[in-house]
């Protein structure tokens, strides 16, 4: 199974739609090992963002990321990283596919909602920022049984 970073932004928070956009990472059978409400300061965001350093909405994704609480969650699922980030959709809300996130409440070039890791080393990476190891929980999800099928020994 595969692990991703997601982190609902300030303003996703400031609107009222954790429960929403958490709701349908449950909902597609993918499975929280951890939640936490928390801030992402100044050098946090600078070392998240690091591969953007220098771009010209660097400093202002900065300030966007820092400017109130979010929630950082860490979910587990076959091929989690690509599922997370078509759910999130493009990362414009005015150009996401109507039923992605960011298509079905998104309409700016910055405020997009959620932050999905992009590749297995940065979901390495990301997830150790923002969570200490004991803070990752291993646990049978009891509709994984229904979530997932076997074939032949696989999980499917
Ligand atoms: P994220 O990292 O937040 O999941 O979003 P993403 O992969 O879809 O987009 P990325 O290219 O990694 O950009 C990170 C965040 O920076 C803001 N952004 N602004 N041209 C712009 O003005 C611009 N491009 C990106 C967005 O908030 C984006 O989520
Ligand atoms: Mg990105």
């Amino acid at each position: 199974m595969e692990r991703t970073l997601v982190v609902v932004k300030p303003d996703a928070v400031q609107r009222g739609l954790i429960g929403e956009i958490l709701r349908r990472f449950e909902r597609k059978g993918l499975k929280l090992v951890a939640l936490k409400l928390t801030r992402v300061d100044d050098a946090l965001a600078r070392k998240m963002y690091a591969p953007h350093e220098g771009k010209p909405f660097y400093e202002p994704l900065v300030a966007f990321i820092t400017a109130g609480p979010v929630v950082a969650g860490v979910i587990e699922g076959l091929d989690a990283i690509a599922v997370v980030r078509g759910m999130l959709g493009a990362t414009f809300g005015r150009e996401a596919q109507a039923g992605t996130i960011r298509g079905d409440y998104g309409m700016s070039q910055r405020y997009n909602l959620v932050h999905g890791s992009d590749a297995p080393d940065s979901a390495e990476r990301e997830i150790a920022l923002l969570f200490d190891a004991d803070e990752l929980l291993d646990y049978d999800a009891a509709r994984d049984a229904w979530v997932y099928a076997e074939h032949r020994g696989t999980i499917i």
